[in-house]
């Protein structure tokens, strides 16, 4: 089937830039599974935007500077920043109900934020803004929405029929899932909006499809992938045996929520974050993450305490409704009691390279959101810059592709998927074996405190692996598990061969071998 643009992704990224491109253009996007299982559904916090009289630029850029330990790129960092109360006012615009308090919107509190600036709605913002955009999408005549297409690879010049040799993308394979058939989507522009590869972690706060797929398709068909060692740990999951990620939101503590040691251990009670840096529970997410995994390291702890009983109930239950109602039907009552919290992987910070157009290396193929590295967030991402970044990256793609749209040629035939690997596996169980070893030799090796002992052995892992999976890949018919194991070992390998370049700890790359931060702050750059 040939269209104007497809993306692939249908949360604030793709979204976005759907809606940006309709009017205009026709699109398709194509999501795996259901159209509101990405990440952007789940989001907790809020979005950052400079709103508040007292709040300027120049402090957000600033902030958002020191949280990503100087690697962020300046020009992008003020770009979107100073894109974002834009952004706001387009969301409000298609229904967002944002908190308000008299006539403006309520800013909450997050880590590294040196002013109030995250609009939210409650502690469900993420929810709140998927339903507009989707609403959005659904009821405009030129987007139409496909979920259930879990896409394989990017097509390019070398699927065409008559191959022309050039590097261009023209689309995707998709696997529809109700039909296990594979149909080749066309089109003019391509856009990625795949969201993160968090997966790769036995603990992530991010939903199951997180498994990298965009950023590893980018990368076979050419694209270069940067700072994929930035994997960033969100201080406060929730720890139950039962529910393993369940986000308790950084604006808990934006509310004055307290970390503390549990009873029955040395210091209990006490807060030890202060010990660590002088703003406390409100630093940085790297900094917190990682004296929350040496105080459980140093005092054999399985969790430490988030507690913010002291505020009143009625002020804790009218900011975190949602936290509550969780926390309750777990038998935890936050007004009352400490909640019990460990670090996870929340966020991926690097990707797939772009410009400030959301343009990748290869033409024809745009990116957007969590896949991307664009310069914004650096070795550290700002509490709720993430989607701003969605929506700020999301509507420059789409002026970048209206503005070039004369210069892209229609899509050459191309050949259909090979459907010669007609077997199903009879041995599904080695799908499900390696995605549990890939995410536990991550946790266990590459995770918030790194050597290069580790690196390497995670390394070895993931070659003797790879060899398997693409084995299993070449001879089974595919399966969206397949897709996603082949995705999230492409993910590791991304993510191991750039911490081994680092020879330097900066942000949330922290290694005992190099512990101290280099002068000049250089991206890693991965070249296919
Ligand atoms: P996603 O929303 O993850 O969407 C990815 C899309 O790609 C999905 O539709 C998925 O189905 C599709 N997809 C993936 N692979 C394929 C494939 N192979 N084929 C077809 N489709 C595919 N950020 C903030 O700024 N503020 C917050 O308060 C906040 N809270 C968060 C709370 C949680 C629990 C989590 C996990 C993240 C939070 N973040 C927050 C981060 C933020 O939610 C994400 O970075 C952002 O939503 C990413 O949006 P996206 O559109 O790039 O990707
Ligand atoms: C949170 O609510 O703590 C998550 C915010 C974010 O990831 O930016």
């Amino acid at each position: 089937m040939m269209h104007d643009v497809v993306i692939v992704g249908s949360g604030a990224a793709g979204l976005t830039t759907a809606l940006a491109l309709a009017g205009k253009l026709r699109v398709l996007v194509l999501a795996k599974g259901s159209l509101t299982g990405g990440s952007t559904a789940w989001a907790q916090g809020g979005i950052a935007a400079v709103l508040d009289a007292g709040d300027t630029f120049e402090d957000h850029i600033r902030d958002t500077m020191v949280a990503g330990a100087g690697l962020n790129r300046t020009e992008t960092v003020e770009y979107v920043i100073e894109r974002a109360p834009h952004a706001i006012d387009r969301l409000i615009g298609l229904g967002v109900p944002f908190n308000t308090e008299g006539p403006s919107l309520h800013l909450t509190r997050e880590g590294g934020h040196s002013h109030r600036r995250i609009v939210h709605v409650d502690d469900a913002t993420g929810w709140a803004v998927q339903s507009a955009l989707l609403k959005a999408a659904e009821a405009h005549p030129d987007i139409t929405l496909l979920p259930g297409r879990a896409c394989i690879d990017l097509i390019t010049g070398r699927h065409e029929l008559r191959y022309s040799g050039s590097g261009r993308v023209w689309g995707v394979y998709a696997l529809d899932e109700a039909t296990g058939r594979v149909e080749a989507h066309t089109a003019r522009a391509t856009v990625l909006a795949t969201g993160g590869a968090g997966r790769c972690y036995l603990f992530s706060t991010a939903p199951r499809g997180a498994t990298g797929d965009g950023i590893a398709m980018a990368w076979r068909a050419g694209a270069r992938v940067s700072n994929m060692e930035m994997m960033q740990f969100h201080p406060t999951c929730l720890y139950n045996l039962d529910v393993k990620n369940f986000l308790v939101t950084e604006a808990v503590r934006g509310e004055g929520g307290r970390l503390t040691i549990p009873p029955g251990h040395p210091g209990a009670g006490t807060r030890f974050m202060p010990g660590f840096d002088e703003r406390a529970e409100l630093a940085p997410r790297d900094i917190v993450a990682r004296a929350i995994d040496h105080e459980i390291k140093r005092l054999g702890l399985d969790y430490v305490h988030l507690d913010i009983s002291h505020q009143p109930a009625d002020f804790v239950k009218g900011h975190f409704p949602t936290i509550c109602d969780k926390l309750k039907s777990l038998g935890i009552d936050m007004t009352r009691q400490a909640i019990p919290v460990v670090p996870a992987q929340h966020y991926t910070c690097g990707g797939i390279l772009i410009d400030l157009a959301g343009r990748t290396d290869l033409p024809g193929l745009y990116a957007v959101g969590e896949c991307t590295e664009s310069g914004l967030h650096g070795a550290n991402r700002l509490a709720s810059n993430s989607l701003l970044e969605c929506f700020v990256f999301g509507e420059a793609a789409a002026a970048d592709i209206l503005d070039r749209w004369d210069a892209f040629d229609a899509p050459p035939p191309v050949r259909p998927w090979d459907e010669s690997r007609v077997t199903n596996s009879d041995e599904e169980v080695i799908i499900k074996q390696n995605w549990t070893e890939i995410r536990r030799f991550m946790w266990n090796y590459v995770g918030i405190v790194r050597t290069t002992k580790r690196l390497e052995r995670a390394q070895h892992r993931i070659q003797m692996l790879t060899g398997e999976v693409e084995d299993y890949y070449g001879h089974f018919r595919v399966s969206t598990d397949l897709i996603e194991l082949r995705n999230l070992l492409q993910s590791a390998d991304l993510i191991v061969r750039s911490a081994l370049k680092r020879r330097e700890s900066r942000g949330l790359h922290y290694t005992l071998d190099f512990p101290h931060m280099l002068p000049v702050a250089r991206d890693t750059v991965l070249v296919p």
